[in-house]
Order: C-alpha cells, then sequence, then structure tokens
C-alpha cells in the first residue's frame, strides 16, 4: 500500500483547476509519463466536474472528497459527491447518430478513455462515488521503471 491523499472541497467550480493540477502532479510522480499524467488529470477533472455539478447541485454546502491512492500496479482516484445518483447503466453513447452534434454528455465518455477503469458506487443515502484506476504503464515493475527513466530523460 502506498500513500493515501484524501481532500475534501465545497462545490464551487473554481476549484476544479486546482484538483486537476494535483490530480496531474500526484500522476506524474507516482511514476507515469506526460502524456498519461495528463490524461489522469483530465479524467479526474471531468469527474469532478460531474460531482460539483450534477450531484451537489452546485450547492457550496455540500462537499466533494477526492481522494489518491497508490498501489503496486494503479493509482486510484475516488470522487464523492452528496447526490442522489443517476442511472450510470444507461448514460448516452457520444457517437451515436443522433448525438454526435451534442456539446455535452462526453465527460464519462472521456474518461473511460483517459483510464482503464471507471466505476461508480452509490453510497447509501450519502451520494455517488467515482472511481477511477489507471495501471502504470507495462507489466509490474519493470514498467515503472521504464516510466521514471524516460522522466529523467524528459
Ligand atoms: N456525479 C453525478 N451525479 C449525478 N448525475 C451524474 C453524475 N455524473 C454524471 N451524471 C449524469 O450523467 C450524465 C452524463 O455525464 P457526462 O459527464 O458524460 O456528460 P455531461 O456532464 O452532461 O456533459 P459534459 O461532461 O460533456 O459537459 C449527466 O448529464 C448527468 O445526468
Ligand atoms: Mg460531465
Amino acid at each position: 500500500m502506498g500513500r493515501h491523499i484524501k481532500i475534501r472541497l465545497e462545490s464551487r467550480i473554481g476549484y476544479v483547476d486546482l484538483v486537476h493540477e494535483l490530480a496531474e502532479g500526484l500522476a506524474r510522480s507516482a511514476g507515469f509519463s506526460k502524456s498519461s499524467a495528463l490524461n489522469v488529470g483530465l479524467a479526474v477533472r471531468e469527474a469532478v466536474i460531474n460531482a460539483i455539478k450534477h450531484g451537489n447541485g452546485m450547492d457550496v454546502r455540500k462537499p466533494i472528497e477526492v481522494s489518491f491512492e497508490q498501489e503496486d500496479d494503479l493509482f486510484r482516484v475516488r470522487v464523492r459527491d452528496r447526490g442522489p445518483g443517476f442511472d450510470w447503466a444507461h448514460t448516452a453513447n457520444p457517437l451515436d447518430r443522433e448525438n454526435i452534434f451534442r456539446t455535452s454528455g462526453r465527460g464519462i465518455f472521456f474518461m473511460k478513455h483517459f483510464v482503464d477503469r471507471v466505476a461508480f458506487q452509490r453510497r447509501q443515502g450519502r451520494g455517488t462515488e467515482v472511481v477511477l484506476e489507471k495501471r502504470f504503464e507495462q507489466a509490474g515493475r519493470a514498467g515503472r521503471g521504464g516510466e521514471v527513466m524516460k522522466r529523467r530523460k524528459g
């Protein structure tokens, strides 16, 4: 078990950049390449915007919580809100013909491309949790070593 960082924020859109940068920075220091860390940051950004906007309905009294965990082979981020949840098994596919000109409805789709696993959990009476997981590149330690080497060169 690696380090575990947890933050709690008021539901203000102005905090989105802060969490985005933190996520990208922690992913980078965990050993991801620049482009992978960028993807982690973007996925977290989308999840945080959803938590603030759709989950907590922009109500500053409702907090969001974001936690970052590093395990042997993966980096995990949990984004929690206090909202009512939603039917995540049936979100619209932005690639469907009737949706391609819509300018919203892409956040979850992006998240799924940016990280390896996106899961939603309802927390009994306490909101929704989005779990984002990204495995370190290549199998096991060799991959992480590779990332460290890349980082040194870059
Ligand atoms: N944390 C959440 N709580 C409640 N509903 C959510 C949450 N996250 C997503 N949703 C619902 O799922 C839908 C799809 O989310 P998604 O992020 O893909 O698109 P969007 O937020 O509507 O638009 P975009 O992210 O492209 O600006 C949302 O419109 C909302 O109805
Ligand atoms: Mg969204």
